[in-house]
């Protein structure tokens, strides 16, 4: 077989890489090791930043969450139990993000790939990359106990944080940096209204929580927990009154309680992995970097190295040109690097740290009262969280 790009991984990366190239009318073929039931129902963050929506738009797949996806004005901050707006529509001249699940964005991706009948392989079995320092690299699978072979120009690693897509890159070459937070997040997702029309990200002597949405009708909140965590121990009943504390009296009164749909636990990461490129592999989304989940920044991130590597791709396959691939990675280091200092800050303000020396503490907590009193302060945090502009490396505004 053989194609112009073989995709590892259908998440939201590799199925946008794979729309987006399609619409080019390149080749590809993505190969996803879980079935797709598993890919549709995984539960991931919801807020989307301008740029990803435009981009799903540019995809051919923006009409539903145009029409379901909810427009966020500004969210609040909710310090011991005090709300406060970050008004992020007037901080950045008038941006906005968009309330609508990664869950839905890849049904739509996938929706749209079906339709278009480009290949999308599911329960791939031991997708395996071959020569991929040569021009003419390949990689094998197997579905079924059968071994296939793909031949192709490029690879595009998009098989998130634990795929072997990373593994290609030689130890000699590949360098990592990673900080691991000393708690988690425990989710849960609920079919009852939001207690609040906009986010509330809320920190408190017993630690962070942020209550957040699907819909009008569905919410998604969290609280900090300890890493061994486990959901056994955590009742519907429990984990609400924990919520009602950490976001005072005001919301506690409105908050509305109902059975979870689902319930989990998630680790905190900050991960970057240089270069993106090794060969013709490019690494893209949860592949290359993680950046803890305070600020919504991962799907917009993975989005924005997809954006890249298409016009990389298109400029290979269409122009002959390799300028695009040789750029790429620091293009996409570029912008990583901004992200990830966002999203550690964020995490950092709005978390409690038990081993926290006293004076950080008291700096941390100045941060925040900086924060509230200053528009520069404000403005600073909403031009991030709105998404940083997008610096198209071919030079075109
Ligand atoms: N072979 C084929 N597919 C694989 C392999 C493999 N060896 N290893 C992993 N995969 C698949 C996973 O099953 C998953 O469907 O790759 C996909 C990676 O998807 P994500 O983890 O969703 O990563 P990505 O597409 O980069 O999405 C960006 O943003 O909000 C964050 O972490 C969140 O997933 C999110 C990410
Ligand atoms: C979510 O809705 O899952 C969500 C929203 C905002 C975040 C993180 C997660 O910062």
């Amino acid at each position: 077989m053989r194609t112009q790009v073989v995709i590892i991984g259908s998440g939201p990366a590799g199925l946008l890489l794979g729309q987006l190239l399609h619409r080019a009318g390149i080749d590809t073929i993505i190969l996803e090791r879980r079935s797709r039931a598993y890919v549709e129902g995984r539960i991931r963050a919801g807020v989307l930043e301008q740029g990803t929506v435009d981009l799903l738009v540019e995809a051919g797949v923006g009409a539903r969450l145009k029409a379901e996806g909810l427009v966020h004005t500004g969210f609040d901050i909710c310090i011991d139990g005090t709300r406060h707006r970050i008004d992020l529509e007037g901080l950045t001249g008038g941006k906005t993000v968009t309330v609508y699940g990664q869950t839905e964005v890849t049904k739509d991706l996938i929706n749209a790939r079906v339709a278009s009948g480009a290949p999308l392989i599911f329960e791939a079995e031991n997708a395996t990359l071959h020569d991929v320092e040569s021009d003419r690299p390949r990689v094998t699978y197997e579905t079924d106990g059968e071994t296939h072979t793909v031949e192709c120009t490029a690879i595009a690693g998009c098989d998130g944080f634990h795929g072997i897509s990373r593994q290609s890159i030689p130890d000699s070459v590949l360098r990592t940096y990673e900080r691991a937070y000393p708690f988690g997040w425990l989710g849960i997702l609920a079919d009852v209204p939001p207690v609040s029309h906009e986010l509330i990200y809320a920190t408190h002597p017993d630690g962070f929580a942020l209550a957040s949405m699907r819909s009008e009708t569905r919410s998604r909140y969290y609280i900090q927990c300890p890493l061994d965590t486990d959901v056994a121990d955590w009742p519907d009943e429990r984990l609400w009154d924990v919520l009602k504390t950490r976001f005072g009296a005001d919301a506690a009164a409105t908050l509305r309680t109902g059975p979870s749909i689902e319930k989990s636990v998630a680790p905190l990461r900050s991960f970057v992995a240089e270069p993106m490129r090794h060969g013709r592999l490019f690494l893209a989304g949860d592949a290359a970097h993680i950046v803890p989940p305070t600020g919504a920044k991962g799907l917009n991130l993975a989005a924005a190295d997809v954006r890249i590597l298409s016009w990389a791709l298109i400029d290979l396959f269409k122009a002959g040109s390799t300028a695009g691939i040789d750029g790429y990675s620091a293009a996409c280091l570029a912008r990583v690097w901004k992200v990830q200092r966002f999203s550690w800050w964020f995490s950092t303000q709005l978390h409690r740290f038990d081993t926290e020396p006293e004076f950080e503490r008291r700096v941390h907590r100045a941060e925040l009262d900086y924060l509230l009193e200053s528009d520069s302060a404000q403005k600073t945090l909403a031009e991030n969280y709105v998404g940083l502009p997008f610096v198209d490396p071919r030079g075109v505004a």
